[in-house]
């Protein structure tokens, strides 16, 4: 074996999974030539095997070294180049495995990985293998990962800014749902994907439907319903943080969520109905109610009738007025309402009232009317969101105030994940039809200091997802940040160019493999290039994401500033800026001149 020409040295020891390997000095060069191939020898990241009988250990090189032995008289003796190998998989016959179930001993012979045996660890032709892009070292050889570790074991996305990860993680979405020819190979895919810079319409527009705040053409307007969210945090945005308001509120809400089961005839228990049951209400007849009992005043001491000035109307928001308190027997009037909730109130008027949230507050179909009666229930909504004809949802969460979006964007994972829970017998639940949630700039609401709802349900998902058919895919440029428990739970890591020592150290900690040598390779990845490691792999790889086609890439191209500033000075009006800005909306009609 020694004289086969892929041979490079023997191990010369074992510590773990990490091996040593003396190289022998044939190879000293660098160099190896076979099948008129050029082979760069110990090149970090590369493989390295070790044939065990029938069966081969593979490994991936993290180090290498060169250690100068010196004798008498300071002459140097023989040198030696050590490579440092951690072992990752094993082959039986032509089987490819991740893990190994035996270690190598001294003096086993380590050879040189060719492309043949590449092809053979890669193969990609098994089902449910999504082939992404290619490895880094060679062009010819396709890599894959498993969808369904993928989707089950939840993934991670981590690069630094510019590194390439919109446009990666859309390559790859396409690579998952389509085939040659962008034709779409799955069909019944279930993905969301929670785009906050409004960058993916431009480039999976044609496999996907896209919900918006401020939709253009082509778009579909978002609606996230105020009653699908938790009422605590609803409470909290409306009126703020008070225990008193909290507690009326609550009971007003029961109240109307039961009318509204009266009222629409649904066949559900009024008993068991709580704050929680997921069903439409008025919020304006809430706020109407909630006036009232803090306000009211009575005509007479048993306190049966109001003494209105006027009544109001709910519709309208028009809070009832009452005839102030007074004890002349002609004109008694019984104080009521302890008047202790008016800033409350008042408060959720001038939130009631402010367009920038009607998507939320008046979410359209499914706002009900001043009869209590909906044109669409959450059954639709679960729909848009899941059920739509093309593989992909795009909610687009640009338009959305970002004080706010921790809120809306935990609301919505709180929709989905209930309804997998709910639906996890049935077949049009998630765990017959998984669902795929993917998340971009997850730092941004799942940060160790953030405690929302976001990183409530995202944790919540992250560890019981899998039993429900629920898996996520967070995209970050700061790994660093991300609540380390969600990190944890990625089975799946693509790790771009990472510049910062504390994120990469993240990244580090979260991988599974002992690939720490790799890991410092991560500030010199190129563009779209990625270490991938973890469950869906069967190796851990450097490689390529495969690059979109012209027109096809994500909307967050960088600006090209010497070619724009070298420009001939223009006088530019700003008011259109400034009506956007106003009008909250990014995407207002051009006006012709
Ligand atoms: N594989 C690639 N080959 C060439 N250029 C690429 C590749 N991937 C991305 N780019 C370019 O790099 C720039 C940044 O890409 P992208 O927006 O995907 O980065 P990002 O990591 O998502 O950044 P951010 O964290 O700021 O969102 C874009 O101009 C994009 O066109
Ligand atoms: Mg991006």
């Amino acid at each position: 074996m020694i004289n086969k020409p892929t041979y490079l040295g023997k191990v010369v020891s074992v510590s773990g999974s990490s091996l040593l390997i003396q190289l022998t000095p044939q190879v000293r060069s660098g160099l190896l030539i076979i099948e008129g191939r050029t082979h760069r020898i110990g090149q970090v990241g590369s493989f390295v095997r070790i044939p065990q009988g029938y069966n081969h250990l593979y490994g991936v090189i993290s180090e290498t070294s060169e250690s100068i032995i010196t004798g008498a008289n300071d002459v140097d003796v023989s040198e030696r180049r050590n490579i440092k190998v951690e072992l990752v998989g094993e082959s039986i016959g032509d089987e490819f495995e991740r893990g190994i179930g035996q270690f190598p001993s001294i003096n086993d012979e380590a050879h040189l990985v060719t492309e043949d045996d590449l092809k053979k660890i890669y193969g990609n032709n098994d089902e449910g293998q999504i082939v992404f892009g290619k490895l880094s070292s060679s062009d010819s050889i396709n890599v894959s990962v498993d969808l369904d570790s993928l989707v089950n074991k939840h993934s991670a996305l981590l690069g630094s800014t510019g590194s390439g990860k919109s446009t990666s993680v859309s390559s790859l979405l396409r690579s998952i749902v389509t085939g040659y020819d962008d034709v779409i190979t799955k069909p019944s895919a279930r993905i969301v994907l929670f785009d906050i810079h409004g960058e993916y319409a431009a480039a999976l527009g044609d496999i996907s439907t896209v919900y918006s705040v401020s939709p253009r053409d082509g778009e579909e307007n978002l609606f996230i319903p105020y009653w699908c969210v938790s009422p605590e945090s609803l409470i909290d945005f409306l009126c703020g943080p008070n225990e008193n308001v909290k507690n009326k509120f609550m009971d007003c809400l029961v109240e109307e969520k039961k009318e509204f089961v009266r009222k629409n005839k649904i066949d559900l228990d009024e008993d068991k109905i709580t704050p929680y049951t997921p069903l439409p209400f008025r919020l304006n007849k809430i706020w109407y109610d909630l006036n009232h009992e803090d306000n009211v005043n009575w005509k007479e001491k048993e306190k049966t009738n109001p003494s209105y000035i006027s009544e109001g109307d709910f519709s309208k928001l028009e809070a009832p007025k009452f005839r102030p308190p007074n004890t002349t027997v002609a004109n008694l009037v019984v104080k009521g309402g302890p008047q202790n909730m008016k800033k409350q109130l008042d408060l959720m008027r001038s939130r009631l009232l402010d367009r920038q949230f009607s998507f939320f507050l008046f979410p359209g179909k499914w706002g009900p009317d001043h009869k209590n009666k909906v044109k669409a229930d959450l059954p639709q909504l679960i729909k848009q969101w899941v059920g739509n004809q093309k593989p992909i949802t795009i909610l687009d969460l640009s338009g959305m105030p970002s004080s706010r979006l921790d809120l809306l964007l935990g609301s919505v994972l709180d929709i989905l994940f209930e309804s997998a829970i709910w639906g996890r017998n049935l077949s049009e639940g998630m765990k017959e039809r998984p669902l795929l949630l993917v998340m971009e700039e997850a730092h941004r609401y799942l940060s160790n200091d953030n405690n929302g709802l976001s990183k409530d349900m995202v944790r919540r998902i992250a560890k019981e997802g899998r039993k429900f058919g629920v898996g996520t895919m967070l995209v970050s440029q700061r790994p660093s940040e991300i609540d380390e428990t969600i990190l944890s739970q990625c089975g799946t890591l693509f790790a771009l160019r990472i510049n910062n020592a504390t994120d990469r150290a993240r990244v580090k900690s979260a991988m599974s493999d002992g690939l720490s040598g790799i890991v410092d390779s991560l500030p010199i990845l190129r563009t779209g290039e990625a270490i991938v490691t973890g469950e869906a792999v069967r190796l851990p790889m450097r490689c390529r994401f495969k690059i979109p086609r012209e027109g096809r890439f994500p909307d967050s191209s960088d600006p090209k500033v010497s070619e724009r500033w070298a420009q001939p000075y223009e006088e530019l009006d700003y008011t259109k800026l400034v009506d956007s800005w106003r009008q909250q909306n990014a995407y207002l009609p051009k006006e012709d001149k």
